[in-house]
């Protein structure tokens, strides 16, 4: 890890203040935190702050403070410790930051910083002489299984060689980021196999399968709620109820919500007054997992679940999607202070 200090005074511009747009957006950021806690908004006003002025400055960052209501100090340890902030002035068309850490680095990372050592300058943190490009060595990305990698602003680029990372740099330089493409450079999707995938080879087939087995059960069920008024005909009060009980939706219809893989973090939707292991359990059938997925139900999607579970509106009584917005924004302690109590 390099030492990361404030840039020496002589470049330190003598204050800071946010432009018209980006005060909007800062304000956003406040907004979204609980009164009393606004500091939680610092890394996001740390990071305007540098798209507007390209690096963090002191004065940005004690302005930040004084917004936030929160010691310098405090700020300063933020902006000091995320390798994220730029804590000098960068190249304007490119500041490129090469992984070094173990899975690039025996991937080849120490080719990419000769690249960068010949293309821009022979020590990371200083501008080329035309003050374009700069670069850094800096800790894991988060891409390692696509090693060797570089991050230029926000975005990654990946599965590099030192052939493809100089043509990248020569294209940034020529004022041609945005034509880069960003991601793996060797036409993988992803994180897809190199060489291929191994294992549900052929994805059409199986969800063909997959859709024609739903279908099945669909239609199984649908034959048995229509053959049940006829099992209970000696039941004649009962009869009607259940010949008109609404038809469980399909699982093709347009109102499905749309499901997911199962994350590595799957959210405990029982926390959600209402859900219990078993419609957990039909949940993640459909693909729903986390607390973000049903907070974003639109009312068809509310419509098609509730039909689904055979809820009969119970989905909007217990208001599902204000418990999961809280409880995906702050967990627990975010739904006490909405709705006054534990969840359930
Ligand atoms: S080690 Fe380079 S991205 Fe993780």
């Amino acid at each position: 890890m390099s030492v990361r200090r404030l840039a020496e005074a002589s470049v330190q511009p003598a204050s800071f203040a946010f432009n018209k747009a980006m005060t909007a957006q800062a304000k956003t950021w406040i907004n979204k935190y609980p009164k009393g806690r606004e500091q939680s908004a610092v890394i996001p006003l740390l990071m305007l702050a540098q798209e507007q002025d390209g690096w963090v400055t002191k004065a940005a960052i004690e302005h930040v403070a004084d917004m936030l209501g929160m010691p310098y100090i405090r700020a300063l340890e933020v902006a000091t410790f995320y390798t994220q902030f730029q804590l000098k002035p960068v190249g304007t068309r490119a500041h490129i930051q090469v992984c070094g850490t173990t899975p690039c680095m025996l991937r080849g990372s120490e080719e990419l910083m000769d690249v960068c050592r010949s293309k821009i300058h022979h020590d990371q943190f200083h501008t080329n002489e035309a003050g374009t490009l700069s670069w850094e060595e800096v800790e894991c990305l988060g891409a390692c299984v696509n090693a060797p990698m570089v991050m230029i602003f926000k975005d990654t680029y990946e599965d590099l060689t030192p052939e493809r990372l100089a043509e990248i740099i020569d294209q940034f330089e020529a004022g041609k980021g945005d034509q880069v493409k960003t991601g793996p450079q060797t036409g993988r999707v992803f994180s897809a196999p190199l060489t291929g995938f191994t294992s549900l080879t052929d994805e059409k087939g199986v969800l063909k399968s997959t859709r024609e087995k739903e279908a099945k059960a669909t239609s199984k069920a649908a034959k048995a709620a229509a053959a049940a008024p006829a099992a209970a005909a000696p039941n004649v009060a009962a009869a009607p109820d259940k010949a008109d009980a609404p038809a469980k939706p399909s699982l093709d219809d347009k109102n499905r919500p749309a499901g997911i893989a199962k994350p590595a973090a799957v959210d405990d939707l029982k926390l959600i007054s209402g859900v219990g292991p078993k419609i957990e359990g039909t949940l993640h059938e459909l693909g729903i997992f986390t607390f973000a997925q049903v907070a974003s139900w639109k009312k068809a999607e509310r419509e098609w679940v509730d039909g689904y579970l055979s809820f009969h509106g119970r989905i909007e009584r217990d208001d599902w999607v204000k418990q999961a917005k809280a409880l995906a924004k702050g967990g627990e302690a975010e739904y006490i202070r909405v709705f006054g109590k534990k969840p359930v």
